[in-house]
């Protein structure tokens, strides 16, 4: 049987779950494939690293030119993360005429484009499929299964740590920091998890999920990112007692034929299946104009699921190369794409609010309200502390152009703080 040689780039969580299920699944890929897949050389940072895997008949370096220069290796598979780094070997792999396969979403939703156009030029297959809800296969199943329909809106859960997070909060009743010790005690959140509480990663892999359901390029300036990061333990509560959960969303969704991307907190009923989406999970919901609301639900990150990805994407471009027909792109659907406008995206929304607890205040909130035609649906007061009241509001919908002069108002009235402002999901 003829051999397909492959380079991997890194050989930390998700380099050794490469490794791994190529040896293990061996026969099966060949069987599918009609070629014999070897992993030949693996690029690390760190040769005296202990490494917990079979090595054996694998060329160790630390020499990315091992991979560049090596005219038996046709696949490299870049494992190692970070972006300029990641990019100039990418860059030099493809001018060599290797195949890539990534699962770097910070380098993608960056680069994607950039590195797209290269590997077209040098008929390189680029594949990506495990930089977006690592072990969920979403975009070849946009590609490939979403090919004829139209698709209105992407919506989903695509950062397991902020879920993880979220999830210890609402069930073990934990403050914010609680649960981020938790995430990162076990392994599901970064010693620095700047990029995942503050939104960051699923901002990108958003940008991602966008180019595929839509064909539109959106940049990460273009996106409306809040993130996680000091969420208050009693918004989480007040909102389960209003029969919703709160959720760490990214929606993609076509208004008017423009596109709208947002990430931040969203308060998800409970009867929708976003909202049982528990710990690291993942879930992708893709509404089509034909097909209507679709779940794809799955394990976010991980050795073996996120290599289960990369695998996926190295038997397409096996096969690409038996049946010659390397260079074509992961997703080929593009257009032109205007950015919707400030006052067609309506949501309604939950208001939290610290308010010092004397007559008066509520008339002072509604005054700003009124004056820019939004209504209530409901207001709660609790205690906050010895001085303050808790006022919790919900809204009727109202556009992000509202409720951002709605939050400038109140927050420039004396002795009233925002606390939070989230959207709401409609059952
Ligand atoms: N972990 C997941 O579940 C997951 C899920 C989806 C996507 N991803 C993405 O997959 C990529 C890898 O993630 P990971 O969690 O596997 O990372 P990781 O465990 O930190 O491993 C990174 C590997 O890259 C090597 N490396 C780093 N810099 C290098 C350099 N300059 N030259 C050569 N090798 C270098 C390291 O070498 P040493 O071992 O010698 O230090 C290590 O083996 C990232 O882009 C990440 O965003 C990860």
């Amino acid at each position: 049987m003829q051999v397909v040689n492959i380079g991997v780039l890194g050989l930390g969580t998700v380099g050794s779950g490469v490794v791994r299920l190529l040896k293990d699944h061996e026969h099966k890929i060949s069987s599918i494939t009609g070629r014999k897949l070897v992993v030949k050389t693996v690029v690390v940072h760190n040769l005296e690293k202990k490494r917990d895997i079979d090595l054996t008949g694998i060329k160790m370096t630390d020499d990315i030119n091992e991979l560049i220069n090596d005219n038996e290796i046709n696949i490299v598979v870049e494992v190692m993360g970070t972006v300029a780094t990641a990019k100039k070997y990418i860059e030099l792999l493809l001018r060599a005429g290797k195949h890539i396969i990534t699962a770097n979403k910070d380098l993608i939703a960056t680069y994607g484009s950039e590195l797209a156009e290269l590997a077209d030029q040098n008929k390189c297959d680029l594949f990506y499929e495990a930089s977006v809800a690592g072990g969920i296969p979403i975009l070849r199943t946009i590609v490939n299964s979403f090919a004829a329909d139209r698709i209105i809106e992407v919506k989903g859960i695509v950062n397991g740590t902020t879920n993880y997070i979220l999830t210890k909060m609402s069930q073990n009743n934990m403050s914010f920091t609680e649960a981020l010790k938790s995430a990162q005690e076990l392994g599901f959140a970064e010693p620095d998890p700047t990029n995942d509480i503050e939104g960051i990663d699923a901002a990108y892999k958003m940008i991602i999920l966008t180019q595929f359901a839509f064909g539109i390029n959106v940049a990460l300036d273009d996106i409306e990112v809040k993130g996680i990061n000091g969420i208050d333990l009693e918004d989480i509560k007040q909102a389960k007692g209003l029969g919703y959960n709160i959720k760490l969303l990214g929606i993609a969704k076509l208004v008017n034929d423009r596109i709208s991307v947002a990430v931040g907190p969203v308060l998800v009923p409970e009867t929708q299946p976003l909202s049982a989406v528990q710990n690291e999970n993942n879930a992708v919901l893709v509404t089509g104009a034909a097909v209507g609301e679709t779940m794809f639900y799955g394990p976010g990150a991980g050795e073996l699921p996120t290599a289960n990805s990369v695998l996926s994407d190295i038997i397409a471009v096996t096969k690409d190369i038996v049946l010659e027909t390397t260079g074509n792109r992961f997703n080929d659907f593009s257009r032109e794409g205007k950015q919707a406008l400030p006052d067609e995206v309506k949501y309604p929304y939950y208001i939290s609010l610290k308010v010092r607890d004397r007559p008066g205040q509520m008339l002072k909130i509604t005054e700003v309200m009124t004056e820019l035609n939004a209504s209530f649906h409901l207001i709660i007061q609790s205690e906050y502390d010895d001085v303050n009241a808790r006022v919790v509001m919900t809204t009727h919908e109202m556009s992000e152009q509202q409720i951002k002069e709605i939050i400038e108002g109140i927050d420039n009235l004396e002795e009233i703080e925002v606390i939070a402002s989230y959207r709401i999901l409609s059952e």
